[in-house]
């Protein structure tokens, strides 16, 4: 196998809840996570800066690490840019993160399923797409959420999260129409899941919560599983994960955060105003 890495990238530390279960399935491989958190919150951007945005990224980011795949475990960017960044870089292969409506369609019981994410991902033609395609029997509510993400940021960072403000952002999402009640909540953003608990806690009644990440991690592993047919052994990897914040600037918390899911925020920061100085 070779020592390229597996890149994680996001707007912020959703991307965690992606590589978390990538390093279950993948513990030999090495990752490289980029949060673009310079640009964080994604939700609110105007789409095709954005797209412009993360091509950009990707234009430096591939150059510099030379992963053997990259993840953009960001339903936000996902849903906006992936055939941009195929089309832009052909040949290196790219998994994206989508809303799991299909998933979400087939185990429904009631037929209403709402999906929470961000602004920006709720609007996507895409996601309008695959209700489409996939949920079309359902009744799909959609709930563009404006602070879920950085209430999640908050907590991961300082262990702190407002239980009512949470309540407010999922209680959009559970409906009752002629006797039924919604059943599924499709996590529609990455990081959703570091605050299930409390959604749990603050829901009207129970439902099921979708978190793609296992499945986002499953579909990584098997595009490097059919390119790795004809390689060497596995080894264990030999050098450290990476973090990598586009500000430049992560602090205190944030670098202990990372370091509890094995990452060392790389400290050239000097490097890293160099390569990301435009985007900061
Ligand atoms: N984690 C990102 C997602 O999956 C979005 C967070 C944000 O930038 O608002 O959509």
């Amino acid at each position: 196998m070779t020592d390229r890495p597996i890149l994680m990238f996001d707007s912020g530390i959703g991307g965690l809840t992606v590589l978390r279960e990538a390093r279950v399935l993948m513990p030999d491989r090495r990752f490289v996570y980029v949060a673009d958190d310079a640009g964080f919150p994604y939700g609110a951007w105007e789409e095709p800066a954005l797209r412009e945005r993360v091509l950009a990224l990707f234009a430096d980011l591939l150059l510099r690490f030379d992963p053997e795949i990259s993840v953009i475990a960001c339903n936000t960017a996902s849903t906006l840019v992936m055939e941009a960044l195929r089309e832009r870089f052909p040949g290196h292969p790219f998994v994206g993160t989508v809303p799991a409506i299909k998933p979400a369609a087939e185990r429904t019981r009631s037929g209403l399923v709402s999906v929470l994410g961000t602004p920006g991902t709720v609007k996507r033609q895409y996601t309008r797409d695959l209700i489409k395609q996939w949920a079309s029997k359902c009744h799909v509510r959609l709930v563009g959420s404006d602070n879920l993400a950085a209430l999640a940021e908050t907590y991961m960072r300082d262990g702190f999260v407002d239980e009512e403000a949470v309540r407010a952002e999922t209680a959009p999402c559970f409906i009752e129409k002629d006797g039924a009640r919604t059943d599924i909540v499709v996590l529609a953003c990455t990081h959703y899941p570091f605050l299930v608990n409390r959604m749990r806690k603050t829901a009207p009644w129970p439902v099921d919560w979708l978190d793609p990440a296992e499945a986002i991690a499953r579909r990584a592993l098997s595009l490097l599983a059919v390119k790795q047919q004809a390689s060497a052994p596995v080894t264990p990897p030999e050098r450290a994960d990476v973090a990598i914040f586009t500000s430049g600037k992560a602090e205190f918390t944030t670098r202990r955060l990372m370091q509890g899911f094995g990452l060392s925020v790389t400290d050239s920061a000097a490097e890293q105003s160099v390569s990301f100085a435009s985007f900061a």
